[in-house]
């Protein structure tokens, strides 16, 4: 049986990457970053998955204005990187999972969440820079990876509450499959940050570690928070965080934090991660 046996919570914040690819990591501004990732990335090669589904949001790349799923799961063989403006980033190629994609799509239709099935997509900086912080810069990937994009970037986006509900169904799928897979998700984004307007540059402090510490305390008074108090109290793109908790539907009702990280600013986010192994 496949099993999701951990959860990363982690910003995916442009600058990090661009700071990664540009050979600056070891400057004093970004090596904090980094070296609180160092144990992130030491327990990732530890537990070494089969695949990740990573929960992520495109940022205008894969899909622009014309058509946004508000779940698209991506089912192809491999992903090419997005030129957002400045050239792909130089990573990897990242390898999909299409028969396990297509078992997801079937078992969540089948539970009543209405997934776009996404045949050909790019990916940009919402998935490579959560991969890159957690598996580092390798020739290739060393796991198969299932995309799933969730639109926070064109009002509405989908609830917490409807994100948690849909990681409860990814992990009821994921253990129907009949393949032994060791499985990690991701929820991307956040954490506090508004990058636009006159309140850009605020950062939340005290909203990002309730956030952190409830999701193993109590994820219930996550799920509550309506987007606007997302907008309101962390900033405008802190939205992205209901995605955090897609990732923790998936893990089941017991989860044990194994490592915490949080650190302000880098570029104009507050940068956090997380890593929640279950225990059910
Ligand atoms: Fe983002």
């Amino acid at each position: 049986m496949a099993r999701i046996v951990a959860g990363v919570g982690t910003s995916h914040t442009p600058a990090i990457g661009a700071a990664l690819d540009n050979g600056r990591a070891g400057e004093p501004y970004w090596a904090p970053v980094f070296k609180g990732y160092e144990p992130a990335k030491e327990w990732m090669a530890k537990t070494a998955p089969d695949v990740a589904i990573i929960v992520y949001n495109d940022h205008v790349n894969a899909f622009d204005f014309k058509i946004i799923p508000t779940f698209g799961l991506g089912c192809a063989a491999e992903f090419p990187i997005a030129d957002e403006g400045w050239g792909a980033r130089p990573v990897p190629i990242v390898e999909g999972y299409p028969e396990l994609a297509s078992h997801l799509i079937q078992s969540l239709v089948l539970d009543e969440f209405d997934m776009t099935i996404v045949n050909e997509m790019q990916l940009d900086h919402g998935l490579t820079v959560p991969m890159s912080l957690l598996f580092g810069q390798p020739e290739a990937w060393p796991l198969r990876v299932i995309p799933l994009a969730v639109n926070v970037v064109q009002y509405p986006a989908p609830t917490g509450h409807r994100c948690y509900m849909l990681g409860k169904a990814i992990k009821k799928a994921v253990e129907s499959w009949d393949e032994d897979l060791k499985i990690v998700i991701f929820g991307t984004g956040g954490m506090s940050h508004q990058i636009q307007g006159p309140r850009a540059g605020l950062i939340n402090k005290e909203f990002d570690t309730g956030f952190l510490d409830d999701l193993s305390r109590d994820p219930d008074r996550l799920v509550r928070i309506p987007p606007i108090e997302y907008l309101r109290d962390a900033g405008a793109e802190a939205i992205e965080l209901v995605m955090w908790l897609m990732m923790r539907g998936a893990l089941g009702d017991k989860v044990e934090e194994v490592y915490r990280f949080y650190h302000v600013p880098a570029s104009s986010t507050a940068v956090g991660t997380i890593i929640l192994e279950s225990v059910n």
